[in-house]
């Protein structure tokens, strides 16, 4: 299933996030597709806000992974934009399998390493206005399938 949005500025992606982050459990694997700028990690720090994570979620472009403990739950935030296909150094098993919600920026480049069942959320600007988002949702198992839905009733 994919389900798509319209955000027209930075506030409503906020409280798209916000709503996402209300419903994530341990292990769920999130990963954001998108050009430079669409708003990944922007997307992220409102995600992690919601969980209580009080540390400024910076870019993780150069350390790829940065893990905050302070929220509800781990959140183990990548941008593996950089990685190069390296990504046996990473060890992302012990992400996946941990008590924490992975959220990946660019994780599309690392589609076959990723759990089958993961939420992609595909980021797009378009051409109405500098702060226009397209936001889609698109599931690939029970657990993403779950998410898709529950945020779908939610923004009813
Ligand atoms: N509707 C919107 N949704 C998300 N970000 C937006 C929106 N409108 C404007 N922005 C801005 O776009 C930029 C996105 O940057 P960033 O989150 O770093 O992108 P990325 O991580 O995808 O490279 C931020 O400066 C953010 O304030
Ligand atoms: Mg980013």
């Amino acid at each position: 299933m994919s389900y798509s949005l319209i955000m027209a500025n930075l506030q409503e992606t906020k409280e798209l996030a916000y709503l996402l982050a209300s419903l994530a459990k341990e292990k769920d694997v999130i990963v954001l597709t998108g050009d430079l700028g669409t708003g990944k990690t922007a997307f992220t720090q409102s995600f992690a806000e919601k969980l209580g994570i009080t540390q400024r979620i910076k870019s993780p472009t150069y350390t790829i992974i940065r893990e905050y403990q302070s929220g509800r739950l781990p959140l183990y935030h990548m941008d593996v934009y950089r990685l190069n296909g390296d990504t046996e150094s990473l060890g992302l098993e012990e992400y996946f399998e941990g008590d924490g919600i992975c959220m990946i920026e660019w994780g599309n480049l690392i589609e076959a390493e990723l759990p089958q069942d993961h939420l992609e959320i595909i980021l797009e600007k378009l051409p109405d206005s500098e702060e226009t988002r397209r936001i889609t949702f698109k599931d690939s198992g029970n657990r993403s399938q779950k998410l898709v839905k529950q945020l779908k009733n939610l923004r009813k």
